[in-house]
């Protein structure tokens, strides 16, 4: 019969298409659960790709979610949705996201997830290797910072090219905290948390700027009494967020699908932005214990990782670094990975 789409439209001759034609973008999220489905919605919202592979171990949430996006398709920029418990759905990714494995109960650390979360790794990241040996992997999977180093050693990919989401959304929830605290924009309010995704990361006060205004120096040089304590019970607040999210409504999903949407922008675009997450941060500020990854200020493009910056820690903040790092190789140490 005739084909309807070559009825619709009149062929033009098409000349080659041109060189500057933008080249074709493909994300893969593994785990369709609340983060990766956060995730996924706001690629698609924000126009990060133009294609989504979805893989999970379920089929039939799989599917559903898959056709529940697709449904969106009028009024979304136009993205191909595809979906598989075969991970050769992912074939050709430029980033592969990966979110799928056990979540923590209310309470639960995330440390605790981890034999459950290496076992996934183990079937997952092979494939994904296999089908997208250029990708680069993003991981969201809890412990991220041990995952992270998990997949490094099981993809076989370089270090730059391997990424935890990190503390990229306890900097975010920071932010938000200090910017509540003075009525600012959060997006005018430059702060890192760095260290483990978790109970020991460790807040950089000295790098704290508001519109550019460090703000330590600023309120002693307004000798404006601030106590330590505030800070620090803001700092604890960003630690006890999940916990207290997780307690309320059983799991985060909002803020990581916003937080890991902006890592894909910075990598996919080729921002060559500075976000806090978690790389190899073997051989800097004196953490040499091992390859252990965790979130450092980190510059993100296409290829990855570009570089880690050489912020000014304090050595309080250099020694918190350090016990973040030896935490993480303490747990590593059992992995036998
Ligand atoms: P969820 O239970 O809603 O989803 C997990 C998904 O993984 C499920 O759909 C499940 O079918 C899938 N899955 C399990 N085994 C699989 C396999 N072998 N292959 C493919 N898919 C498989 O959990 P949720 O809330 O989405 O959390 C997922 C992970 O993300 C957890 O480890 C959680 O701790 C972590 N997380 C990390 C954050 C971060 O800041 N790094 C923030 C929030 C969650
Ligand atoms: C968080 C936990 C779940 O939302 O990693 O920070």
């Amino acid at each position: 019969g005739l084909d309807i789409a070559q009825a619709f439209f009149k062929p033009i001759q098409s000349s080659s298409t041109p060189s500057s034609a933008k080249r074709h973008t493909k994300i893969s999220v593994i785990g369709v659960g609340n983060v990766g489905m956060a995730i996924a919605q706001t690629i698609l919202t924000q126009d990060l790709a133009d294609e989504l592979a979805l893989v999970d171990a379920k089929p039939d949430k799989l599917r559903g979610e898959m056709l529940d996006l697709q449904h969106a398709a009028a009024f979304l920029p136009r993205t191909k949705i595809l979906a598989s418990v075969d991970y050769s759905v992912t074939t050709g990714s430029d980033l592969c996201i990966v979110t799928a494995g056990a979540r923590q109960i209310p309470g639960e650390s995330r440390l605790n997830l981890l034999q459950r979360n290496v076992a996934l790794f183990k079937v997952i990241v092979p494939p994904l290797a296999k089908y997208s040996p250029e990708a680069i992997l993003l991981v969201v999977s809890n412990p991220v910072d041990v995952l992270t180093y998990v997949a490094w050693k099981l993809s076989g990919f370089p270090s730059n090219r391997v990424i935890g989401s990190g503390t990229n959304l306890d900097s975010s929830r920071f932010r938000f905290l200090i910017a509540d605290h003075l009525d600012v924009n959060a997006q005018d309010v430059q702060a890192y948390i760095v260290g483990e995704h978790g109970d020991t990361s460790v807040a950089l006060w000295s790098g704290i700027s508001v519109g550019g205004v460090p703000i330590l120096s600023f309120l002693e040089r307004q000798q404006i009494a601030y106590e330590k304590e505030t800070l620090q019970k803001i700092h604890k607040e960003v630690v006890e967020s999940a916990y207290e999210v997780i307690n309320l409504k059983g799991y985060t999903s909002w803020a990581i699908g916003y937080s890991v949407a902006n890592l894909a922008r910075s990598i996919l675009r080729d921002q060559r932005k500075i976000h806090p997450v978690s790389v190899l941060a073997k051989g800097f500020y004196g953490i040499n214990g091992g390859d252990v990854f965790l979130s450092l200020p980190a510059q993100l493009g296409r290829s990855g990782v570009m570089g880690v910056t050489n912020i000014h820690l304090t050595d309080e903040e250099a020694q918190q670094l350090r016990n973040s790092a030896e935490t993480i190789l303490e747990v590593q140490s059992q992995l036998g990975v």
